[in-house]
């Protein structure tokens, strides 16, 4: 800590704290220092009582030009402190490749807050859960060392870890709060107690890790369920523990288990839930208001602080949304609206008003403008156009990655794809029955089934779907276009690799030689110059369409609005090159994509919008862009998925 504090020595807080003659150190200086105060049950912020009432935001949901409207919205409500994880997967695309600009820029984020007055409170995982994409893991993780036990004392995991975080904290620790930055606490870990591996000497070593760049000046702090069994192998020694919970636990219960683990110290629900998350095929999660503000109520009445999770959820854009896995997979919605307080589109809902209401009895409420509802889009229908076929034969050069030969499948981590699409190709032997009988056996995790280019059925992960029946011919080519719909962000199946993941067997037979090629669709910026065809032609899906627009002439701005793709039954849509993320209407519960107005161009410029269908189109080939969102009924019934 000394010469970490040595090196930052330019700037004067850190000349106050450890350069300073002694007799400075025995008057009242103003040195910056946030701690816990174990004799008197709470923080102290440079020496004076403190709690907090934060918010979770995460800056990669949600476009970097919109921050700071919603840290405003977060403070005006009350709260003093905002909440976010880092998500390693973004910052470190390939190993040793690092980014935090642009969108990435945690910094700005960090300064964006404190400009807003708020403290900050840092969940930098390195495993961080929050409903996405292997929980915040980069998948090549599983490439490197299939076997490499994740989130334990396993060497080669600890290494990737080491370097992260050698490369995280150095750009964090001069935003800490004794260096004169916002973050007042910094988590080891994630709800570490309902993982199963239990490992002290790992959570041990991370702890040393995160301390080395803390020091005192921040607080380390970890968060778990407030039961026995998680806190027992949640808790980390010498590093302060808090619990989560939401609306309807008993509070003196849950707190009451947290005593039970850490006899002395403030009380903190980390994660207090003012709604929930949703999956495809199920009825949207909603957390009532009354619920929400007599729990709060009565966690602020016992001086605890508190974190909503979340306070603004926002969206999963492009292929980053998780996937739990209960009884069965079950991938995550686009939409992280949450039912929040404030909602997708950063609006604030009688939800946000009545916690406002709920801290004002607690807190000071700052003299800032109550945010309102922003206008939003309603932009009208957009005729699409067929442009090409996903399996027409130029598609591979124009997006696909290069066409790799196998005898046997390769996943998509062993072909070193992340996210997207895989399409596997092999010929059809002599021999097969009539009819054959195709068995996948295990997917990663949604695939679909062709013969010569037409499709002839869907395999499925979630419905357990792994055999089909096919009428077969000898050479006719076999296609299993494989989507990875999310890797699990929860529990112990988070080294979930994608693709076909045993050998494909037709009639018992193995199949081999197969070739691979890769659509990641992180650029689509090929299609964008293929010309569209005319309506009448009628593509073999999965296929790609493009529709254009400009908006209304009389102004210049360009509006959140949302995009409705009813009649479209599942797919990836685009819009000037930004991927929106899945729609699925047919599964629901979510309807409409948020598309934020950062993502238009105003009049007079061309907008583009490119729908890669993957099982039916309407009618009439057309989307909306309407002013209301539509995430689905609460009592919606599973159909047909
Ligand atoms: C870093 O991430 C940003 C996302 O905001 C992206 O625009 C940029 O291209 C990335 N930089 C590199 C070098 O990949
Ligand atoms: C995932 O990790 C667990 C625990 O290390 C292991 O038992 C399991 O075999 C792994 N699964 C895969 C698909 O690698
Ligand atoms: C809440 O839990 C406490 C024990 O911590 C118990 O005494 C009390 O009866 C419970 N309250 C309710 C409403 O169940
Ligand atoms: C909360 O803190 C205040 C001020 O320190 C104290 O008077 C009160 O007893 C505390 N309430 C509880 C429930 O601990
Ligand atoms: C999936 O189906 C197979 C064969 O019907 C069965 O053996 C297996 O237990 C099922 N798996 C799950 C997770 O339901
Ligand atoms: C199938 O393809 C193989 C190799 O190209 C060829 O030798 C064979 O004659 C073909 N069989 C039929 C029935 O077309
Ligand atoms: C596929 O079969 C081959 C030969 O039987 C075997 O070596 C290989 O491990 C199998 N692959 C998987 C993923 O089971
Ligand atoms: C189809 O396209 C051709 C030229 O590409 C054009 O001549 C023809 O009129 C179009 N047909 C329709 C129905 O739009
Ligand atoms: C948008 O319109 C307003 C009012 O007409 C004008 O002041 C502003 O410069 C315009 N902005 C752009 C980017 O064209």
């Amino acid at each position: 800590m000394r010469s970490q504090c040595l090196l930052l020595s330019l700037l004067p807080v850190c000349v106050v704290v450890w350069t300073a003659p002694p007799e400075v150190e025995s008057q009242t200086v103003t040195t910056r220092e946030f701690r816990v105060d174990y004799e008197n049950d709470q923080f102290l912020l440079d020496g004076e009582s403190f709690r907090y009432v934060s918010g979770s935001l995460h800056y990669f949901r949600v476009p970097r030009v919109y921050w700071r409207d919603r840290l405003r919205k977060l403070r005006a409500a009350g709260l003093n402190a905002v909440c976010t994880y880092v998500e390693w997967s973004q910052h470190e695309p390939s190993p040793g490749v690092y980014n935090f600009t642009g969108e990435l820029d945690i910094i700005h984020f960090f300064q964006l807050a404190q400009e807003e007055g708020l403290h900050v409170i840092l969940r930098p995982g390195p495993y961080i859960c929050a409903e996405r994409e292997m929980g915040g893991f980069p998948p090549w993780l599983l490439t490197l060392h299939p076997e490499m036990k994740l989130r334990s004392s396993d060497s080669n995991y600890q290494a990737h870890v080491q370097s992260w975080l050698n490369s995280l904290m150095t750009l964090v620790q001069p935003q800490l709060y004794g260096n004169g930055g916002p973050i007042i606490l910094v988590q080891v870990e994630n709800e570490y107690g309902s993982y199963f591996a239990c490992d002290y000497d790992h959570t041990s070593w991370l702890r040393d890790q995160f301390s080395s760049y803390v020091g005192m000046d921040a607080v380390l702090f970890t968060t778990d369920g407030a039961g026995d069994g998680y806190l027992q192998c949640g808790k980390i020694d010498g590093v302060f523990a808090t619990v989560d919970f939401g609306s309807g636990t008993n509070v003196s219960a849950a707190f009451h288990a947290m005593r039970n683990h850490q006899a002395h110290g403030p009380l903190v629900n980390n994660e207090f839930y003012p709604g929930w998350l949703s999956h495809w095929d199920e009825a949207y999660q909603t957390v009532g208001t009354n619920q929400v503000t007599k729990t709060l109520d009565e966690i602020l009445a016992t001086n605890a602080s508190v974190n909503l999770y979340m306070f603004f959820g926002g969206t999963n854009f492009g292929f980053m949304s998780g996937a739990n896995y209960g009884s069965k997979y079950e991938p995550q919605l686009t939409s992280y609206d949450y039912d929040a307080p404030l909602t997708e589109a950063g609006d604030p809902t009688d939800k946000y008003f009545a916690i406002r209401e709920v801290v004002g009895r607690y807190l000071p409420l700052p003299d800032l403008a109550l945010p309102e509802i922003t206008a939003k889009g309603e932009y009208g229908v957009v005729h699409m156009f067929p442009v090409v076929s996903l399996l027409d034969d130029e598609v591979k050069s124009g997006l696909g990655t290069p066409t790799v030969i196998e005898t046997y499948p390769l996943t998509f981590e062993a072909l070193g794809q992340s996210y997207g699409f895989v399409l596997y190709e092999t010929m059809v032997p002599s021999n097969t029955g009539d009819p054959s009988l195709l068995d996948v056996n295990t997917i990663g995790d949604r695939a679909l089934v062709f013969l010569d280019k037409v499709q002839k059925g869907v395999l499925s992960r979630s419905r357990n779907i792994t055999t089909l029946s096919l009428i077969t011919k000898v050479n006719q080519t076999l296609q299993i276009l494989v989507e990875n719909q999310g890797r699990i962000n929860y529990g112990s199946r988070i080294n979930d690799t994608k693709g076909l993941l045993s050998n494909v067997t037709l009639d018992d037979s193995e199949l081999t030689q197969w070739t691979m090629t890769g659509f990641p669709l992180s650029s689509i910026s090929w299609l964008q110059e293929q010309n569209t065809k005319n309506l009448s032609e009628t593509l073999l899906l999965p296929a790609f369409y493009r529709g254009e627009f400009q908006l209304p002439e009389n102004n210049n701005l360009t509006l959140d609005t949302y995009l409705d793709p009813t009649g479209w039954d599942k797919g990836v849509a685009f819009i000037n090159g930004y991927n929106l993320g899945r729609y699925w209407p047919r599964a629901g519960p979510q309807v409409t994509l948020y598309v934020p107005g950062s993502f238009l161009h105003p009049y007079p410029e061309t907008n583009t919008i490119v729908l890669l269908e993957l099982e039916g189109t309407p009618n009439s080939l057309q989307v909306k862009f309407v002013s209301k969102p539509n995430l689905g009924s609460t009592s919606y019934s599973a159909q047909n998925v």
